[in-house]
C-alpha cells in the first residue's frame, strides 16, 4: 500500500454546497466563488445544475453562471444533467463536462430524480450520445454507494450492477457517492474491492460527504488502494435535499492539508480555498465550518 505522489480535486461546492442552502446566493456571487475556485488550482469545479428551479431553486440561475465566469485555463468546468431538457441547456451554455446522476437505492432515485434507477439509464442514454457527438465528458454519479437515507447500508452488489450498465452506455468516469456520508474505511475497500470486477480504482472519483466525520480517513485509504479523483467541498458546503440528515462533503480545505503532510501533491493553493470558503461563509452568513478553515481564520 503506497500513497500516490498526486490526487486531482474536483471541487463540488457551488452545486452540492449552495443546493443544500436556505439562502439563495445571487449570480455574481456564484461567478465569484467559482472563479475564487479556479483560480486557487483544482483540477475540476462543478459549477451548477441544470434540473428543475422548482425542485432546487438555488441553482435556477446555472446558465446565467456559466455565462459569468472565466474559463481558466487547465479547470474543468461541469454541471449536473438528469435529462436531455438538461443536457441541451448545459450545452448551450458551454459546460466542458456533464455529470449525470442515478443511485445504488431505489428509494433514493425516486426521491432525488423521480424515476427509478432503470428509468434513469433510460433517461442517460441520449444524454450520453448527445455529449459523445459534440466531444463532451460525461460523469456519472452513483449516489448511496454505501448506504441510502431512507433504508440504510447499501450491497456493494448493487453498485457493480449501476457502474456496469453505466460504463455499458459509455460514461467516461464513474465517480462514487458516500450520499449520506456514513462510510468507514472497511466499507470503501469493500466497495472497491467489489467495483474492482468492472473497473480500477485508478478510474473511479469519489464523492463522499462528511457526517460521520469519517470522510478523510476515507479518502486516505482509498488512495492507499489506487484511488487518484476526490471530490471536496470548499468550506465543507454541501448536502443535498433529497437526503435528509445529510451534511456537507469532505472539506476541500481539509483535504489539502491532509495532503500537504502526507506528501501527496494536489496542486491547490490552500490559502486561496480559504479565501474563496470565507467568502461565500460570510454570504451565508456564518464562520468557517471546516477544521482547517477555523485554524486559518484563528492564524489571520
Ligand atoms: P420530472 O418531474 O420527472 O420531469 O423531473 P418530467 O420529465 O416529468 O417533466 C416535468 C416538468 O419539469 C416539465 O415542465 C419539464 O419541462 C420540466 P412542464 O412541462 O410541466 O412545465 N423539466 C425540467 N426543467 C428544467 N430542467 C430540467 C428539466 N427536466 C424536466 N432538466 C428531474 C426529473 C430529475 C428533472 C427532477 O426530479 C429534478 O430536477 N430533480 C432534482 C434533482 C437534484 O438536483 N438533486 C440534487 C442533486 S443530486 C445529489 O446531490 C447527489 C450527488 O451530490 C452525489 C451524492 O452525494 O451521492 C450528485
Ligand atoms: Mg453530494
Amino acid at each position: 500500500m503506497t500513497l500516490p505522489a498526486s490526487i486531482r480535486i474536483t471541487d463540488v461546492g457551488p452545486r452540492d454546497g449552495l443546493q443544500n442552502e436556505s439562502t439563495v446566493v445571487s449570480t455574481g456571487s456564484k461567478v465569484q466563488l467559482v472563479d475564487r475556485l479556479q483560480h486557487a488550482g483544482v483540477a475540476g469545479v462543478e459549477v451548477s445544475a441544470f434540473v428543475r428551479p422548482d425542485r432546487v431553486p438555488q441553482l435556477a440561475d446555472a446558465t446565467e453562471v456559466f455565462e459569468g465566469i472565466e474559463r481558466v485555463d487547465g479547470v474543468v468546468r461541469s454541471a449536473l444533467v438528469p435529462n436531455e431538457r438538461g443536457w441541451e441547456a448545459a450545452r448551450e451554455a458551454g459546460v466542458d463536462k456533464i455529470a449525470v446522476f442515478t443511485s445504488a437505492s431505489e428509494r433514493f432515485s425516486m426521491a432525488n430524480i423521480n424515476c427509478s434507477i432503470a428509468e434513469s439509464l433510460e433517461r442517460f442514454m441520449p444524454v450520453v450520445q448527445g455529449a459523445r457527438v459534440d466531444s463532451i465528458p460525461v460523469r456519472a454519479y452513483v449516489s448511496c454507494a454505501v448506504a441510502c437515507p431512507y433504508h440504510g447500508p447499501v450491497e456493494p452488489s448493487i453498485v457493480v450492477e449501476v457502474v456496469s450498465s453505466l460504463l455499458e452506455l459509455g460514461v467516461d468516469e464513474i465517480d462514487l457517492g458516500d450520499t449520506i456520508g456514513a462510510a468507514t474505511p472497511a466499507d470503501i475497500e469493500r466497495l472497491l474491492e467489489a467495483c474492482s470486477t468492472v473497473i480500477v480504482p485508478g478510474d473511479l472519483t469519489l464523492h463522499l460527504h462528511d457526517t460521520g466525520r469519517g470522510a478523510l480517513a476515507c479518502c486516505v485509504h482509498a488512495m492507499h488502494l489506487g484511488v487518484r479523483s476526490f471530490d471536496a467541498s470548499c468550506g465543507g458546503l454541501g448536502g443535498c435535499p433529497f437526503a435528509p440528515g445529510a451534511s456537507g462533503n469532505l472539506a476541500t480545505e481539509d483535504l489539502i492539508r491532509c495532503c500537504s503532510v502526507l506528501g501527496v501533491e494536489t496542486g491547490v493553493d490552500l490559502e486561496a480555498i480559504h479565501e474563496a470558503s470565507t467568502g461565500i461563509e460570510s454570504e451565508l452568513g456564518r464562520g468557517p465550518a471546516s477544521v482547517t478553515g477555523r485554524a486559518l481564520a484563528a492564524q489571520s
